[in-house]
């Protein structure tokens, strides 16, 4: 496994294995590694020849009162865990490679970037779109996988390929989840000891309203109902049931639906998602 820090010798890298007619699939990531990231890797390794993940934690994906500052810089750890996956490169670009010319981009997000995590986080997503497509720039990737926990983030991706009309195919890996139900994330490190007992039952009432709605309840009631279970232990940011491709509401023509959700407990702020078929 390579780490390399510069473009340039990333660029002839990568040049040389297409050269070969090898594929090349990337998982880019702000590093602080769990499993889920790991999954994702362990997916790459299967989609394509060559695994390129990166480490870069993007600037510009967060707003001026988010942790940008604090966030977990722990490259070794990230460095020691790749090691013992099928990875051909690790990239791990400064702030002067991925953005020369400085931190403003003509490349923003589309329509599904609004609502959601794109109400509360302005210019999050944007930020999001600046940096894949950097990445997808110097990396000139396949395939790039992207984990569903961040499930509007990978439709933002998706959106942004099409209307930059890339040819890499975007692909993403189910959530990895604590045994007790917790999405993994890297934010989880921030929980103190009572609130990490607690954040399981974010997941449980999103499964039971799924069980509601699929045994044919009212989705605004039981919506309100789940919001209500929630508040008891966070602060809801936004608890929303949308069609899964489109981020609307979602009709009887509604093929597959998504349960999204961000809440506070304490200062960290915890998202999660199901996605499921309308029965
Ligand atoms: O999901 C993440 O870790 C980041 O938003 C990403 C996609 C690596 C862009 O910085």
């Amino acid at each position: 496994m390579q780490v390399c820090s510069n473009n340039q010798q990333i660029i002839d890298l990568i040049s040389q294995w297409k050269g070969k007619g090898e594929t090349v699939a990337f998982v880019p990531t702000m590093g602080g590694l769990h499993d889920g990231h790991l999954s994702l890797v362990s997916k790459a390794a299967q989609v394509a020849d060559r695994v390129v993940v990166s480490i870069f934690i993007n600037p510009t994906q967060f707003s001026q009162n988010e942790d940008f500052d604090n966030y977990p810089e722990t490259l070794s750890d990230d460095l020691t865990l790749l090691e013992n996956y099928p990875v051909d490169v690790v990239f791990t670009p400064t702030a002067e490679q991925i953005y020369p010319k400085g931190l403003s981009s003509d490349v923003k997000a589309g329509s599904l970037a609004q609502g959601l995590c794109g109400g509360t986080r302005p210019g999050h997503f944007d930020g999001v779109a600046q940096v894949v497509y950097r990445l997808f720039e110097i990396v000139t990737p396949t395939v790039a996988i992207f984990g569903q926990k961040d499930y509007q983030q990978l439709l933002v991706i998706k959106q942004m390929v099409e209307a930059q009309v890339l040819s890499v195919k975007i692909l993403s890996g189910a959530i990895i989840r604590e045994n007790d139900g917790l999405a993994m994330s890297t934010r989880n490190q921030y929980l103190t000891k009572a609130q990490r007992q607690l954040a399981p039952e974010l997941y449980k009432q999103l499964s039971v309203l799924k069980q509601q709605i699929l045994s044919g309840g009212d989705v605004i009631s039981s919506t309100k109902h789940t919001q209500e279970a929630l508040e008891k232990h966070f602060k809801v940011e936004y608890l929303s049931v949308l069609d899964a491709n489109t981020l609307k509401s979602i009709t009887d023509n509604t093929a597959k639906i998504t349960i999204l959700c961000a809440v506070f407990l304490g200062s960290t702020r915890l998202i999660d998602n199901i996605i499921f078929n309308q029965g």
